[in-house]
């Protein structure tokens, strides 16, 4: 468990918060309704001076020396866009002795170890639960609870504005970028929402989980990802004729060999597995562990007060020292990431000179209407990782529902089907 120093129990945490905007703005509301966590916010930095905001003038500053430099300020609570100019912040925050909240999930994953690091030199507390799936305490679950032999798999959905689209799109027929826009207007998309749609946001987040769940801390680069921005109505027809849902999952999965299957890609989910109920901006995890087998978690995954709600609760976890002790990556053998096996999928086409049908192991379903063919089939996920095919030419690739198929099952079932052929 973190640290407890019952002395500091009640000590007071004067902030200093890095941007206003939907998550800030949400966060500065949310503390003036909690009294009882004994924080204040002192200064907000902004990047924008001229901008009209819900809160006393006095409160703004441009200069981020302001905050950084003030030693009542003990707690740097980051919100802001920017990756580099985030990460700098925090740096300087962490090695001027002050404890961090951030919510920026690609500088955090952009610069995991460098974060490890200075956590380290500083001794300082750097939390982050708002960068995975917003209100859902998974990094603290995670962290605390889950120990590394017996965390079997983790399945989620971590981007409330993919996961919102989809149900816009699939449920009440609206465009995709009527959806999009919805999305936007609600505060639930990145300011560059290409980050949602074509899945760097969830690989962020995904990269970051890693390291909580199994010590893996890995560059986004080196996970296979894609987004939704090639998903089809006519695959979502397909779906509907197979009974599934259409979900942007990441995954991570314990491999027979010890090592770690790990990616985030469009899915077709069973509609009666948790995460097909996983409607709108909400988020949902599925760990599976060892003994207790599935365990479901739900929230909101976007949105002003739900990602407040998660900020809110690292600086309240501050009060009492509290910090992540990364025991998987410290005290545990970590696993390696492994790409040495098979994957089923779904693949939709305009046509078939897209597709390298030589690569499949095997063929197992195929369509062929004029304007759109698919397949279902059973890919090396090497082919996946090395090459791009798959997300080029208006290439839809959804995985099957247990898309998974290590080494071993394929040589049986090879070993199989040339016993059927008595050769
Ligand atoms: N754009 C993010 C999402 C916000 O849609 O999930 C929450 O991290």
């Amino acid at each position: 468990m973190g640290k407890a120093i019952n002395n500091q129990y009640h000590k007071k945490l004067v902030i200093g918060l890095f941007g206003f905007g939907v998550v800030g703005e949400g966060l500065y509301k949310a503390l003036q309704q909690t009294s009882s966590l004994n924080a204040t916010i002192k200064k907000v930095c902004i990047k924008h001076a001229s901008k009209k905001r819900n809160a006393p003038e006095e409160l703004f500053t441009t200069d981020k020396n302001v905050l950084l430099n003030d030693y009542e300020i003990n707690v740097i609570v980051e919100v802001i866009n920017e990756s580099e100019p985030a990460f700098e912040i925090v740096s300087k925050a962490l090695l001027n002795g002050k404890h961090v909240v951030s919510a920026s999930k690609k500088m955090i994953a952009e610069h995991l170890p460098q974060l490890l690091k200075l956590q380290k030199q500083t001794g300082k507390s750097f939390l982050c639960e708002a960068a995975a799936c917003a209100s859902i305490p998974v990094i603290r679950n995670l962290e605390e609870y889950y120990d590394n032999d017996l965390l079997q798999s983790i399945k989620a959905i971590v981007n409330g504005s993919t996961n919102f689209i989809l149900t816009k799109m699939f449920e009440d027929k609206l465009n995709f970028n009527d959806a999009l826009l919805l999305a936007q207007q609600l505060g639930f998309a990145e300011s560059n929402p290409s980050l949602d749609v074509e899945g760097y946001d969830a690989v962020n987040k995904w990269t970051v989980l890693l390291a909580h769940a199994y010590g893996i801390v890995e560059h986004p680069d080196n996970i296979v990802f894609n987004g939704i921005q090639n998903i089809q109505l006519s695959d979502a027809v397909v779906a509907q004729e197979k009974h599934f849902e259409i979900k942007l999952i990441a995954q991570a999965k314990k491999l027979l060999n010890g090592k770690i299957a790990a990616f985030v890609l469009p899915q077709f989910i069973k509609q009666d597995e948790p995460l097909s109920f996983v409607k709108n901006e909400y988020n949902g995890v599925v760990i599976e562990s060892s003994f207790a087998d599935k365990q479901f978690f739900y929230g909101k995954g976007a949105g002003s007060f739900p990602t407040a709600s998660a900020v809110l609760s690292d600086i309240g976890a501050l009060r009492y020292n509290y910090r992540y002790e990364y025991k998987k990556l410290y005290h545990h053998i970590v696993p390696e990431l492994n790409n040495d096996f098979f994957i089923k999928t779904y693949i939709s086409f305009d046509d078939w000179k897209y597709i390298p049908k030589e690569k499949f192991e095997w063929i197992e379903e195929w369509h062929a209407d004029e304007e759109r063919k698919y397949l279902i089939g059973v890919l090396p996920f090497n082919e996946i990782k090395n090459k791009i095919w798959w997300k080029e030419n208006n290439t839809s690739l959804i995985l099957s529902p247990e898309p998974i198929i290590e080494d071993v099952e394929i040589r049986r079932l090879k070993k199989k089907s040339l016993e059927l052929a008595g050769i």
